[in-house]
């Protein structure tokens, strides 16, 4: 049995503490926006937030998450308006959209982190979501606008604090 917080609510799973977190998610709670693809690690579609980090759930044992705090794409914004969400839309980023919870999971944590990344910083952090479809190029952009109004946001707001 494993306490914890999974967006923003405090659960208690019975599934066992071996069981990888992606599936107590998915199963015993019910939800499915993250996905399986590789089951090792190694493609980033189970991505969520433990702590404000991203993290496979694949390959990490629902046990572990004792106390701290896990994040969906469910729980990334209540209304879906998360600004990586709304660029995502605005650039019509996914194709079939499999990898896409795990995508944004990924560049929400970046952006968290690194408000204004160089496209360098973008491809490290985003190198290990991979994507069936091949839109990187527009996972990219997307990135690109959400960060653009992400800084944009905090310069003004400390703009304001110091007016
Ligand atoms: S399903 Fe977890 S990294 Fe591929
Ligand atoms: S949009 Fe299809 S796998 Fe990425």
């Amino acid at each position: 049995m494993t306490q914890f917080r999974l967006n923003g609510r405090s659960v208690t799973l019975t599934t066992p503490d071996d069981t990888p977190l992606l599936w107590a998610i998915r199963d015993e709670v019910g939800l499915t926006g993250t996905k399986f693809g590789c089951g090792i690690g190694a493609c980033g579609a189970c991505t969520v937030h433990v702590d404000g980090q991203a993290v496979r759930s694949c390959v990490t044992p629902v046990g572990s998450m004792a106390g701290l705090s896990v994040t969906t794409i469910e729980g990334l914004d209540p209304a879906g308006r998360h600004p990586v969400q709304q660029a995502w839309i605005e650039t019509q980023a996914p194709q079939c959209g499999y990898c896409q919870s795990g995508q944004i999971m990924q560049a929400a944590a970046l952006l968290k982190e690194t408000p204004a990344p160089t496209d360098d910083q973008i491809v490290a952090a985003m190198e290990g979501n991979l994507c069936r479809c091949m839109a990187y190029v527009r996972i990219k952009r997307a990135i690109k606008l959400a960060a653009s109004r992400t800084s944009a946001g905090r310069t003004s707001a400390r703009q304001g604090a110091k007016a």
